[in-house]
């Protein structure tokens, strides 16, 4: 629809139809069956609301939703179609490794692709925006929610928060809105408690954590989501400053912003609203367009504007940018847009699911053992070798039905193998407790099994946590396996040394004394809807690894958060010289991570070669080197290039990740990589809070890893 007939629509809405736009109910008050992501208020929502709420929450399914949208439209006074929204996070029907996991590929362009498929899928089932992708640079991997983030590093965040909102509406014909979130700083909540607060410098927020935010605003999202903490002390859902200054007017943003669940309401749980309506004036002055699931909206605005507490213009203004986004999903040409238009789980969804987990999982850990040869005998053993529990709590609309089991895939590969799962998975509710005591283990066919075990052979344990154990409200304070499963895998330990252990889980955890035991570790996340075969085809050599972390794996929980890109410290600790007790160090255990971000092993070797680096005339940073394979299997390295900032009026991290790129190689081949960057990338704020942006000394980098450089020069821009 032409924007003028959308400004003459505007015009002849009413109050409640417009703030109607501005309230978006959950499915429940549509559909039995919706799925619930947040706790529903005991307060039942103005019947008027019911008619004219612009958009709907958690429900899904082609019928389900034309009934739903034909009889609203039918009823509305303009017929103005609803638009329904969910989270579809890592995929629809289709799951693809949680977005950690995906980061872990350096392969954006993949991450796009799936993103469109999950698009299509949704689309076809009548969701048109998707509450994704989260780009909050985590570091605390106490946090459940770091399986939604693209991990550590802002650069990371930004690149892959842009090519899933370009995945999302623009490479699919079905495209759904995307919405970045949560703007911003959640990945930082203190302590790694859900829902906490976060204490952060403005300095550190802005370079660290709205920067993403930045990179992925150039796709054009539809939507940013407000997160539920506040920034110096300020709720986002009601902070003016960010919302409509910093994200609007600085950053340009003209999309649409919507609360998180609930989050305009906690105004006044936070303390800085007296009530419900001062909430709503609060979020509405932010500019916060779309109220999700709080009585704030539903209840004030009207008053609101009719006492002159809040202009109409606020109102019709965000109405508007509702209606746009609609618009531009062509809702009002057909409401139905998209539905029934593709398949679900086909062929090709499954194919690229498979191909995008294949290039997640991250080899940490290889004692020449990898990959296994089909004729050993091997044994698979541990709660993931039977279970079809690969995909997330975030992948709502997921089916366990279409998972294939590792016992399945190798018996349809006629791979000659025992599976035993040994323990038991964790129960929903025991997820909840800190240690459960290992119940079944001494089961005497376990024993039995266990003195089968010969010193020659190989077993690959497939441990990890429970789907329950990360996602939302899912924070944890250890971050150690299942006691069960822990102690399953010491008694194979204790019979054989050829040990893969392959880990399933939403986030790093403490794997120390597995890696230490094992002669190979290979890190699955939760690898989706393909994940048995991907790790089966990965354990057996079909496909070579190449994933790389994209969050450091820590030593311990007493080193978190722990990130390769730290701030740099006096007393630097030098590892020549353990003696000197004053430095910056545990006296117990090592700095690093156990293992770095960037960090992965291939089965072939590679080298990097000729590196220059440049400052050019064009006020661009010029990187170039060359990238062979020189081992004997074809397979793929990523090239990373950081920077260090020296001599600074502030202090600055010791390392940042400024571009990579992720190159296929067969045995023998040598490929040249040319990196492009603009000065303005290195630029950082000064004591005075002022951008620095030239006459910088840098220190450039090449490497495969956080922790691995080979070759590095300084130059002045
Ligand atoms: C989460 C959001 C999510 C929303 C809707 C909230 O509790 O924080 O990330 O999009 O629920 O499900």
């Amino acid at each position: 629809m032409e924007i003028y007939k959308l400004q003459q629509l505007l015009s002849e809405m009413s109050l409640q139809e417009k703030i109607g736009q501005m309230v978006q109910l959950t499915g429940a008050y549509f559909d039995k069956d919706a799925v619930l992501t947040g706790v529903v208020g005991e307060q039942l929502p103005p019947e008027w609301i019911i008619r004219y709420a612009g958009s709907v929450l958690g429900v899904i399914g082609k019928e389900k939703i034309y009934d739903i949208q034909s009889k609203y439209m039918e009823q509305h006074p303009h017929h103005i179609p609803l638009i329904f929204m969910a989270d579809v996070i890592h995929g629809c029907r289709t799951i693809f490794p949680i977005p950690l996991g995906q980061a872990c590929s350096f392969h954006p362009e993949l991450v796009s692709e799936a993103a469109s498929i999950a698009a299509s899928e949704a689309s076809s089932e009548g969701l048109k925006a998707t509450f994704s992708p989260m780009i909050d640079v985590s570091r605390d991997p106490r946090w459940g929610r770091m399986m939604e983030s693209f991990g550590e590093d802002p650069y990371m965040n930004g690149i892959m928060g842009k090519a899933m909102v370009d995945g999302y509406q623009q490479k699919s014909d079905q495209g759904v809105a995307a919405c970045l979130k949560h703007f911003a700083g959640y990945g930082a909540v203190n302590a790694g408690r859900e829902y906490n607060d976060v204490e952060i410098s403005q300095r550190t927020f802005l370079e660290q954590y709205v920067k993403p935010f930045c990179m992925a605003l150039k796709a054009k999202p539809a939507m940013v989501m407000t997160a539920f903490h506040a920034i110096d002390r300020k709720p986002i859902s009601g902070n003016k400053k960010l919302l409509r200054e910093l994200l609007r007017d600085k950053e340009g943003f003209d999309g649409t912003v919507i609360s998180d669940w609930g989050s305009i309401g906690q105004l006044v749980e936070q303390g800085v609203a007296a009530d419900m309506e001062e909430a709503a004036v609060q979020a509405a002055e932010a500019g916060v367009d779309i109220d999700m699931m709080s009585p704030a909206y539903m209840f004030w605005l009207e008053k609101l504007v009719e006492n002159g507490k809040i202009p109409e213009s606020f109102i019709d203004e965000s109405a508007f940018r509702v209606l746009i986004m609609k618009n531009q999903l062509g809702l009002f040409e057909n409401p139905f847009a998209g539905l029934g238009k593709s398949e679900k789980l086909t062929p090709y969804h499954r194919a690229k699911a498979y191909e995008l987990t294949s290039e997640s999982c991250v080899l940490l850990k290889n004692e020449k053992i990898l990959p296994l040869c089909q004729k050993q005998r091997v044994i698979w053993a541990g709660p993931y070798v039977t279970s079809k529990e690969f995909l997330s709590r975030w992948s709502i609309f997921g089916e366990h039905e279409a998972v294939e089991t590792i016992e399945d895939i190798l018996q349809k590969k006629q791979i000659k193998a025992e599976c035993i799962p040994g323990c038991r998975m964790l129960s929903d509710e025991e997820c909840k407790i800190w240690q459960v005591e290992p119940e079944r283990f001494d089961e005497p066919g376990n024993e039995r099994w266990l003195e089968t075990i010969t010193g020659d052979d190989t077993v690959v344990c497939v441990l990890g946590e429970h789907e329950s154990q990360s996602g939302e409200a899912a924070s944890r304070a250890f971050l150690t396996l299942p006691e069960e499963q822990q102690l399953f895998f010491e008694r194979i330990a204790k019979r054989t040394r050829n040990i893969v252990t392959v880990v399933i889980t939403g986030r790093p955890l403490d794997l120390r004394r597995i890696s230490e035991k094992s002669r190979a570790v290979i890190m699955a996340w939760r690898p989706g809807t393909m994940g048995a075969e991907a790790v089966v085809d990965i354990v057996y050599g079909r496909t070579n690894p190449s994933g790389k972390l994209a969050v450091s794996i820590p030593w311990c929980v007493g080193q978190v958060p722990v990130s390769y890109w730290d701030i740099k410290t006096g007393h630097i600790y030098d590892a020549d010289h353990p003696e000197n007790r004053f430095s910056s160090r545990y006296m117990d255990i090592p700095n690093t991570p156990l293992y770095p971000f960037g960090f992965g092993l291939s089965y072939t070797e590679f080298n990097i070669s000729d590196i220059e680096v440049q400052a050019g005339p064009d006020k661009r940073v010029h990187v170039h080197c060359k990238v062979s394979n020189t081992g004997k299997v074809a397979g793929a390295e990523v090239v990373q290039c950081y920077y260090e900032t020296l001599c600074s009026s502030v202090v600055r991290p010791r390392k940042e990740l400024v571009r990579f790129q992720r190159v296929f190689l067969e045995p023998g081949e040598k490929k040249t990589v040319d990196f492009s960057i603009d000065r303005e990338e290195f630029s950082y704020y000064d004591e005075n809070m002022e951008i620095v942006c030239s006459q910088m000394k840098l220190r450039i980098s090449i490497g495969n890893s956080s922790d691995h450089e080979w070759g590095n020069s300084v130059i002045f821009v």
